[in-house]
């Protein structure tokens, strides 16, 4: 197969929700449709419940799932499907963002009771970062939820993306009777199952047909007729096009559990969701069909076997071919780079392959030469850019507990800011190093495994700061005369970049409002 064809069968995309609305069920039901698993229950949830969050084995336990479920490769009619699995816990939202560097598209699970929740607003932002086209799915209407015309508006309202359904809900809860599928004009009924796979979808291009009052009765009939009337006149035609530049978002309403929906939604992914696109590096623009191999590398997972300090290294293939065993040039380091295993992820099977193209994500073994951001090429020197690092929002400084371990802790903080746990920022003055993360559990899974991997204790004291920014200025001599006078507030962070730290809000920007020619970055890509 030529590479373009490779290129032209491939999908990748992750599935992102707020915690409980389906995520994990959706994931297993897609992987069922696509043959890749047999039975259900076969996808561990990767959630650490709260109330377990002290039970270190819990998250030990979920950090070897997710190696396990990091990309679910399936084939699906003759499309690869690569589903990039993300974190069910908010403290872990930095790595959903980073993953969703690696993706083309995303499915984003709605729970038809609660409505658009917070998680999902927060991972909206960074779709809309990167204009990720997104496909909505409304869950749980075998549930008593809410108005789907509510929702719609939610979404819009809180997602600040336009939306267009593509299949309308026939009643809901205990009266749920089907989804109309508005893009194929059929109807699906609804049987409540969690095993059955095939669906028995019916043509109606013409709803005045009176086998439609037959099926689903005259109420829910004449129901239907009004409602898709009514879509049809208030939303514009859907256009592929908007929804691949993330202007507009299809939605899709079912119910995971009882596979209902599921497959509907499958279908049309395949039909409209992007192939491998054009990736943007600091050079320039990269499009996949270009015969030289690039990539870079999104996630590390690393010390799943405390005996070996091994990582995998997860990389995105952007152009060309990848070959095992062929030395790539690894930009920010100092020597080319040969993988002799590699692995693809099929469904929840490892296997050692010897090719991989634009789209797959394939898992290098790393013996510690790989950062998170890395780019690999057949030679040219050129960085991919978008994988920025956020401002964290919770701050700690790092107490040594024990100084005769003063070079462990060193060794195991750098190697797990590698792996993208959490930052890491050095106060120029007293050298004093502060740990920024997005959630609380991070600190707990630090100090857990400094002590665990690396024989290292520490304690985390808290901290009074707002925010880390990332300072730069075109004008060298203001920048230098800056880092002076706020010599107490200035650190850096693992690339050594400068980096302002922030007691308050307003004192910010007090500080932002006098040194106008100072620019302050709320991410660490600028
Ligand atoms: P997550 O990964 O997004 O966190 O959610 P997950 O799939 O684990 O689903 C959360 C809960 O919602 C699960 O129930 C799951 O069974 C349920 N669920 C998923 N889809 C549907 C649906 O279409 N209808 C209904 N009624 N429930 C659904 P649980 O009680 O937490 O776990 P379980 O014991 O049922 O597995």
């Amino acid at each position: 197969m030529s590479l373009t064809e490779e290129i032209k069968k491939r999908r990748t995309f992750a599935i992102i929700a707020h915690p409980d609305a389906g995520k994990t069920t959706l994931t297993e039901k897609l992987l069922l449709f696509g043959g890749a698993i047999q039975t259900a229950g076969a996808v561990k949830s990767n959630k650490i419940d709260t109330a377990t969050k002290s039970d270190w084995m819990e998250i030990e336990k979920q950090r070897g799932i997710s190696v396990a479920t990091s990309v679910m490769g399936f084939e699906y009619k003759d499309i690869k499907i690569n589903l990039l699995d993300t974190p069910g816990h908010q403290d872990f939202a930095e790595d959903t963002y980073r993953t969703l560097t690696a993706v083309d598209s995303v499915i984003m699970v709605i729970d038809c009771v609660k409505g658009v929740e917070i998680q999902t607003e927060k991972l909206m932002e960074v779709c809309r970062m990167r204009n990720t086209p997104v496909i909505c799915f409304i869950n749980k209407l075998d549930r008593e939820g809410r108005d789907p015309y509510d929702l719609l508006d939610e979404v819009e309202e809180k997602l600040n993306i336009k939306v267009r359904p593509l299949s309308w809900p026939i009643g809901m809860g205990k009266g749920f009777k089907g989804v109309y599928n508005l893009y194929e004009k059929s109807l699906n009924l609804f049987t409540p199952s969690q095993r059955k796979l095939s669906d028995d979808r019916q043509k109606f291009a013409n709803l005045e047909d009176p086998e439609l009052d037959k099926l689903i009765g005259p109420n829910n009939a004449n129901q239907l007729r009004e409602d898709v009337d009514l879509i049809e006149g208030v939303y514009p035609e859907f256009d592929v096009k908007d929804y691949l530049e993330g202007k507009i978002a299809p939605v899709f309403f079912g119910s995971a559990v009882n596979n209902f929906g599921v497959n509907e939604m499958l279908d049309t992914f395949i039909q409209i969701a992007p192939a491998p696109k054009s990736r943007e590096t600091d050079l320039r623009e990269v499009t996949p069909d270009e015969k030289k191999f690039s990539g870079f590398v999104f996630k590390i997972h690393a010390n799943m076997d405390p005996n070996h300090r091994n990582r995998i290294a997860f990389l995105r293939i952007c152009s060309g071919t990848f070959e095992r065993n062929k030395p790539y040039n690894h930009v920010r380091g100092p020597k080319p780079l040969r993988f002799s295993n590699v692995t693809q992820f099929m469904a929840q099977e490892k296997e050692i392959i010897d090719e991989a193209f634009p789209g797959d994500i394939v898992g290098l073994y790393d013996t510690g030469n790989l950062k998170i951001g890395d780019t690999l090429t057949e030679g040219e020197n050129m960085v991919f850019t978008g994988i920025p690092s956020f401002s964290p929002e919770i701050f700690r400084e790092v107490i040594n507990k024990d100084a005769m371990k003063t070079k462990q802790l060193e060794k195991g903080l750098k190697q797990l800011m590698e792996e993208g746990v959490a930052q890491l920022f050095t106060f120029d003055m007293g050298s004093r190093k502060v740990v920024g993360t997005v959630g609380q559990l991070q600190f707990e899974v630090i100090q857990f495994r400094l002590k665990n991997e690396y024989n290292a204790t520490v304690e985390f004291h808290p901290m009074n700061l707002y925010k880390a920014c990332w300072i730069t200025s075109k004008d060298k001599k203001q920048l230098d005369e800056f880092v002076r006078s706020k010599s107490r507030y200035i650190a850096r962070d693992k690339d050594d970049k400068l980096v302002f730290m922030a007691e308050s809000r307003s004192w910010l920007q007090m500080v932002q409002d006098n040194y106008p020619e100072i620019e302050f970055h709320f991410t660490s890509e600028f």
